[in-house]
């Protein structure tokens, strides 16, 4: 027979409780069947307004046609979805919402995404630091992490612990198991934030179906890479309800922008999302004719396999690669400032053409 689960304190326990005291702004009601003189709008259009909605009016904030569209499309519930200005954003409230400023601590795993130790500092959080495991594929050191969050328990507890999978810079998944028992670990201690913004170009199963069974779990999603949405900024932060309920009160009341929600409205319909998939087919195929393209390369002393839209790559001299890709007209990213990558690029996967004119410029080099 199995042991009755652990019950597990709720997550709320682990937030601000000035953000839980909050009353949050009361902005105007949404009531789209009346007539609107509740918000000191002008009730004209302005000349070249050429949304639905209009510009004239706010919008609808955490607007209920999208957040439907997005729970479907991330396989959960409406009230397990925030959305916000890209996932920049989620990490943003996340922070803001469970880190005392001077008080609490985020665990992040280098080398990775730098919005999370940027976040923390802005809000006055410290930053502990658990590296990768370089030798094992770049894998999150488990015990490490749950070394530092026992440690820290009294005094500067860790509240976030930040996994990115597959990673920035390094390109690798994070495994689901060691995910999942990171999740129970730190249950009733810490969230564990998982940033997916590149998983459709993996082909894993995202862990947002696991937020029902892990409240201390958060998923974070965005459109701005599979879906080709950067400049719409859309992100999704996928969590238990009552987490999401708490970033409702302090998202910004209008954070998403009419012209935003209509262009994502129509690029999450059904003709669209399946033009989404093909391109992220074609960025697939393009990434491992890049990576044996560019292993091939003099100077490249390692191309690192890859399940995002990137390659982490490592040459004998990353300054000439990287002037020599620029004088090519291309921009790589140089990834030399974060630990354990001192030789190394970050190269996105272009079009075909750019992939080639890329490899053009490197082939013959010593760099
Ligand atoms: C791992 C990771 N998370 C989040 C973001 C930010 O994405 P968004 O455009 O949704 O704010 C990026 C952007 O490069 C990223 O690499």
């Amino acid at each position: 027979m199995s042991a009755d689960p652990k019950p597990v304190a709720s997550p709320l326990a682990l937030a601000r409780p000035e953000i839980l005291d909050l009353k949050p702004y009361e902005h105007a009601s949404w009531e789209p069947e009346l007539e609107r003189l509740h918000a000191n709008e002008l009730p004209w259009r302005s000349s070249g307004d050429v949304t639905a909605a209009g510009l004239n009016r706010y919008p609808e904030p955490q607007p209920r046609a999208l957040v439907e569209r997005l729970s479907s499309l991330y396989g959960v519930s409406p009230p397990e979805v925030l959305v916000g200005r890209g996932s920049d954003e989620a990490i943003d409230l996340v922070t803001r919402a469970f880190c005392h400023a001077g008080a609490d601590s985020v665990i992040v795993c280098p080398p990775t995404f730098g919005m999370y130790a940027v976040a923390a500092r802005i809000q006055g959080a410290e930053v502990v630091r658990v590296p990768l495991d370089a030798g094992r594929g770049f894998a999150v050191d488990e015990r490490a992490v749950l070394e530092q969050s026992a440690r820290r328990a009294g005094a500067r507890p860790v509240k976030l612990v930040y996994v990115c999978s597959p990673n920035n810079p390094t390109g690798n998944l994070v495994e689901e198991p060691a995910l999942l028992r990171l999740a129970e670990a730190l249950a009733g201690r810490a969230l564990l934030v998982v940033d997916e913004a590149y998983i459709e170009f993996s082909g894993a199963p995202s862990m947002a179906r696991h937020v029902a069974s892990c409240p201390y779990l958060v998923v974070v999603r965005t459109l701005s890479k599979a879906h080709g949405l950067a400049g719409a900024r859309c992100g999704t932060l996928i969590a238990a309800p009552e987490i999401v309920a708490l970033l409702r009160k302090i998202i910004p009341p209008y954070a998403l922008t009419q012209p935003t929600i209509e262009t994502v409205l129509a690029a999450l319909e059904p003709d669209r999302l399946e033009a989404a998939r093909r391109r992220v087919t074609l960025i697939r195929a393009e990434r491992e004719r890049l990576r044996e393209a560019l292993s091939a390369c003099a100077g490249v002393v390692r191309v690192y396999p890859s399940v995002a839209n990137f390659l982490l790559v490592e040459f004998q001299d990353a300054s000439a690669a990287f002037a020599r890709a620029r004088a090519a007209g291309l921009l790589v990213r140089d990834v030399r400032a974060q630990p354990g990558l001192g030789r190394h690029l970050r190269i996105t996967v272009g079009t075909p053409e750019q992939n080639a004119r890329l490899v053009a410029a490197l082939a013959h080099g010593s760099a």
